[in-house]
């Protein structure tokens, strides 16, 4: 199974569909913000700064980037043409804020623009994180700040007892949804390699125990098995209601670290 998200653009409308509207409620999620917003803290932008969000989805991420730096421009690219649409359309009126289409492996920018570059829950979901790394570097100015936040996807479980139905739900996102799930831990070598200095990294859990955080992950992993013939239509169905009767009821369990690390360019 490849990961849909490695090539939005040619998975199913109902997927796509899918993939939208869970990267938006992630991204407003309670359980999600304090990973942005300890990321966005540590930030030094310098006044009439300029911000890159790279892999930027429908942009839920980098609306509240460019609320928190109304004096920054700030950038999404994303080479979903179906997602970066929703981007635009969701966008509101917000003057510092654009969105276009863009590979992060070849970026259509100048050398040193950026004095942010961010990868949010991009780099596990490619089969080579090193040109996008690249090009993220080279887009920032000497002393620029790159960001990247992961999942560590090979940590994730929502299964609460040994043979947990939800559990093995779980398993079949990252097996069919993640293309690095181990990503996390090959960070630090990986922008070493591209020369920039890590200055901060850190792990938060995202623990989701109510509300509807997780349930893209069910309706992602439900929606792949159907389409591989892996389990009928009812079985997924089952699936998503026994997240919800769970979300009701106080017994949700769904756990996922994420990682992230800034890194500096050095001064020329
Ligand atoms: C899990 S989504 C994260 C979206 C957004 N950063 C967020 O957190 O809401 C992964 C994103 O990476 C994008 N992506 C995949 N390959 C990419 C590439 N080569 N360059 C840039 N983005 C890429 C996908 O299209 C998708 O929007």
């Amino acid at each position: 199974m490849s990961d849909p998200f490695e090539n939005v653009d040619a998975a199913s409308p109902q997927m796509i569909d899918i993939i939208a509207a869970g990267l938006e409620t992630r991204a407003a999620d309670e359980d999600m913000l304090p990973v942005i917003d300890e990321y966005l803290g540590l930030l030094n932008l310098p006044e009439g700064g300029c911000i890159v969000d790279i892999g930027s989805g429908t942009g839920g991420i980098t609306r509240r980037i460019a609320d928190r730096f109304p004096a920054a421009s700030v950038m999404g690219l994303e080479p979903s043409a179906a997602l970066t649409q929703k981007a635009i359309d969701l966008a509101g009126d917000r003057p510092n804020l654009t969105f276009s289409v863009g590979d992060g492996a070849a970026l259509d920018l100048e050398d040193a623009v950026a004095d942010v570059a961010i990868l949010h829950t991009v780099l596990s979901h490619v089969s080579n994180p090193e040109p996008l790394i690249a090009e993220a570097v080279r887009i920032l100015r000497p002393g620029g700040t790159l960001v990247i936040c992961d999942a560590d996807f090979s940590k994730a479980m929502m299964g609460i007892v040994p043979g947990d139905p939800l559990g093995s739900c779980c398993e079949a996102f990252v097996a069919g949804s993640v293309t690095d799930p181990w990503l996390a831990g090959k960070l630090k070598p990986l922008v070493g390699k591209a020369g920039v200095s890590v200055s901060h990294f850190s792990v938060r859990n995202r623990v989701v125990t109510s509300g509807m955080g997780a349930l893209a992950l069910v309706r992602m992993s439900g929606a792949r098995l159907v389409a591989d013939g892996v389990i009928g239509q009812p079985l997924a169905d089952a699936l998503e209601a026994e997240y919800l009767r769970r979300a009701e009821a106080g017994t949700l369990y769904s756990f996922l670290p994420f990682v992230t690390l800034l890194a500096t360019k050095p001064s020329a």
